[in-house]
C-alpha cells in the first residue's frame, strides 16, 4: 500500500507538522519584534503610527484601504488626525519598510530640505523616477547638484518667461477656436484636467523642447510616422510604466509598450540632435526656449564645470515631468474652488478687468498686477501641494532640533542615525494651524499683501532646493486664468439632485499618485459677454 501524502498537519514526516510551523512562526515573530525595537531606537521613539508597511514602498504604496497607515492614508486621509499632539510623528512598519521621521513643520524641513551642507540628501532610490534620461537638477545632489546648477539658473529668466506668457496665450486662443467654444456659447468641460494637462504639455513642449504644437494636431503627421509632438506627449503618459516595470515587460508584443518603446527611440534620437543643432545655432539670439538656453549657458562654462550632453537632456526632461502635471493638477484644481466660490471668483474677474479690461490680450508687464489670480492659484496650491513629499536621508550621525508641539516654545534635540530618513509632508506642511488660520478653507485673500517670490508660500518649498520653475508655474497660470476668467464664468457641473457641499466631497478631493492633485473636475463655462 502506498503512504497517505506527507502535506497534512500533524503527519509527523510532513514539513507542515504543526510543533514545526509553531517554532517557525515563534522566530518570526521574535525577528519581528527585535527588528521592530531596533527601528524604533533609530527614530528615537517619537510617537506615531505603527502601521504593517511602510507608506513608501511595496505593498505599502498599493493598498487602497485606509486603516493601515498606507500611501494615500498618510499623505491625505489622516492630514488632520497625524499630527494631532505632534507636528514631527514617527511611522515604524512593524512588518516591512524602513523607519520614517514625518513632519509637518517648516523648521524641521529648513534642517533637511533645504540646503546642500545640512548631513541631509535626497536618498538615490527616491529620485529613481526621474534619472530615467540622465542626472539632473532634481536629483543631483552636492558639488554635481551645484554644477547643474549653475547651468540651469541662467536659463529660468525673464526672457524665458515671457516666453512662457507668449505660448501661454496662444494656446488658450488655440483652444478656444478648436474647440469651437464661442460657436458653442455655454460649453460643459466633463474633466477639466483634459484642458490643464493639454495646455501644461503644450507649453512645456515649446518652451522647454522648443518646438511648437497646434491644439488640435492629429497625433501622427501624414506620412504615418511618430510625429515629435506625439512622441513626447506618449512619454509622457507611460513614464511611470518605464521607471517602474522590469525590463522583459518593455519587450512584450502589447500595442501601448510598442507605441511606448517608439517613442523613447524617436525621442532619444530626436534629442541628441537638437543638441548638435543647438550648438551650431548658438548665435541665433531668436531662440528662447530653455533648451536653447541651457545649450548656451554651458557652453559659455569652464570645461570642468560643462554638463554632458546628456546632463543637458536630463534637465530638458526633467522640466517635463516636474513642471507638466504639477502645473496642470494646480490649475484644475483652482478652477474648481473658484467654481464653488463666486464671490472670489467675481473679485478676480473685476481686477482683470480693471488691469486688462476687454480690448486687449494681457501682456506679460500685467503679471504683477494681476496679484489676486496669483493668490487663487497659490491658494489651490496650499490645499492641494502637487508636489506632496520631500524625501531626504541622513549622509551622517547628526541632531535634528524639533520644535516642541504648538503652544510650547523651544525645540528638542533629537540624534538622528546614518540612513535615517527623514520625510517633509507638504500637505501636513500647507494644514498645520501653526502657519494657517481656517487651514481648510479656500481663502486666497491670505496671499493678497505678499510678494509673488516670497518664501512665505511654502508649497514649491524653501531654501536653495526650492522649485526652480515657480515662476514659470506662476506665469502660465497668471496668463491662462486671466484670459480664462475675463471671457468665461466659471461654474460647477453638478450631477442630478447634487448639492454644491456634494460636489465639493465628489470633487475636491485627492488624486494622489506621484503628484497630488484633485479628482476629475466636472465644469460649465458661461460667456461672460
Ligand atoms: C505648480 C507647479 C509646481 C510645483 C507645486 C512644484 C513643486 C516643487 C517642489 C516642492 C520642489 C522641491 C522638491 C524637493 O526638494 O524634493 C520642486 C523642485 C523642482 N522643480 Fe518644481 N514645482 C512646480 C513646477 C515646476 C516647473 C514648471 C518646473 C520646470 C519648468 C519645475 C522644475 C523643478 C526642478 C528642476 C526642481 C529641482 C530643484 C532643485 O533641486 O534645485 N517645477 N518643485
Amino acid at each position: 500500500m502506498t503512504d497517505p501524502p506527507h502535506f497534512l498537519l500533524g503527519d509527523p514526516k510532513s514539513i507542515f507538522n504543526l510543533p514545526v510551523l509553531v517554532a517557525v512562526l515563534a522566530v518570526l515573530i521574535v525577528n519581528r519584534i527585535w527588528t521592530t525595537v531596533h527601528k524604533l531606537r533609530s527614530v528615537n521613539h517619537i510617537p506615531g503610527p505603527r502601521p504593517p508597511f511602510s507608506p513608501l514602498g511595496l505593498p505599502g504604496v498599493l493598498i487602497p484601504t485606509s486603516w493601515w497607515n498606507t500611501s494615500q492614508d498618510v499623505h491625505w486621509v489622516r492630514r488632520f488626525s497625524l499630527y494631532t499632539n505632534n507636528e514631527t510623528v514617527s511611522i515604524v512598519p512593524f512588518l516591512i519598510g524602513k523607519p520614517l521621521i514625518w513632519t509637518s513643520n517648516l523648521n524641521v524641513a529648513r534642517q533637511v530640505a533645504s540646503g546642500i551642507r545640512t548631513g541631509f540628501f535626497k536618498p538615490t532610490w527616491s529620485a529613481r523616477a526621474l534619472l530615467l534620461w540622465g542626472m539632473n537638477l532634481f536629483a543631483a545632489e552636492g558639488d554635481v547638484w551645484r554644477k547643474h546648477r549653475r547651468v540651469m539658473g541662467p536659463a529660468f529668466n525673464n526672457e524665458l518667461y515671457r516666453l512662457v506668457w507668449s505660448q501661454t496665450l496662444k494656446t488658450y486662443h488655440d483652444l478656444v477656436t478648436s474647440e469651437k467654444w464661442e460657436e458653442k456659447g455655454t460649453v460643459i468641460v466633463p474633466v477639466i484636467q483634459e484642458i490643464t494637462f493639454k495646455l501644461a504639455l503644450l507649453v512645456i513642449g515649446s518652451c522647454a523642447f522648443g518646438f511648437s504644437f497646434q491644439w488640435d494636431e492629429p497625433p501622427r503627421t501624414s506620412d504615418g510616422s511618430l510625429s515629435v509632438q506625439e512622441a513626447i506627449r506618449t512619454v509622457a503618459d507611460t513614464y511611470m510604466l518605464r521607471v517602474f516595470a522590469p525590463k522583459w515587460v518593455l519587450k512584450l508584443p502589447f500595442k501601448k509598450i510598442q507605441h511606448s518603446n517608439a517613442a523613447y527611440e524617436a525621442m532619444a534620437l530626436f534629442m541628441k540632435e537638437q543638441v548638435i543643432a543647438r550648438k551650431d545655432e548658438m548665435q541665433d539670439n531668436t531662440r528662447k526656449d530653455a533648451f536653447s538656453l541651457l545649450v548656451k549657458a554651458n557652453e559659455q562654462e569652464e570645461s570642468k564645470h560643462k554638463l554632458s550632453d546628456d546632463e543637458l537632456i536630463g534637465n530638458v526632461y526633467i522640466m517635463l515631468f516636474a513642471g507638466h502635471e504639477t502645473t496642470a493638477h494646480t490649475l484644475a484644481a483652482t478652477l474648481g474652488f473658484l467654481a464653488l466660490n463666486q464671490d472670489v471668483q467675481n473679485e478676480i474677474f473685476e481686477q482683470i478687468k480693471e488691469v486688462v479690461g476687454y480690448n486687449r490680450d494681457p501682456e506679460f508687464e500685467d503679471y504683477h498686477k494681476l496679484n489676486k489670480v496669483l493668490a487663487a492659484f497659490f491658494e489651490a496650491l496650499r490645499l492641494f501641494p502637487s508636489g506632496h513629499l520631500m524625501i531626504r536621508e541622513a549622509s551622517e550621525d547628526t541632531v535634528l532640533q524639533i520644535p516642541n508641539p504648538r503652544g510650547q516654545e523651544g525645540t528638542t534635540p533629537f540624534i538622528i542615525p546614518k540612513g535615517q530618513v527623514v520625510v517633509v509632508d507638504m500637505v501636513g506642511v500647507q494644514y498645520n494651524p501653526r502657519y494657517y488660520d481656517d487651514p481648510t478653507s479656500y481663502k486666497p485673500s491670505r496671499w493678497h499683501g505678499i510678494s509673488n517670490d516670497s518664501e512665505d508660500f511654502t508649497a514649491f518649498s524653501v531654501g536653495p532646493r526650492a522649485c526652480i520653475g515657480r515662476k514659470f508655474a506662476t506665469t502660465e497660470a497668471v496668463c491662462f486664468l486671466s484670459m480664462l476668467l475675463r471671457d468665461w464664468k466659471v461654474m460647477p457641473k453638478l450631477n442630478v439632485g447634487e448639492s454644491e457641499g456634494q460636489w465639493r466631497n465628489r470633487v475636491l478631493d485627492a488624486n494622489l499618485v506621484l503628484t497630488l492633485g484633485v479628482r476629475d473636475v466636472p465644469l460649465i463655462f458661461v460667456p461672460r459677454k
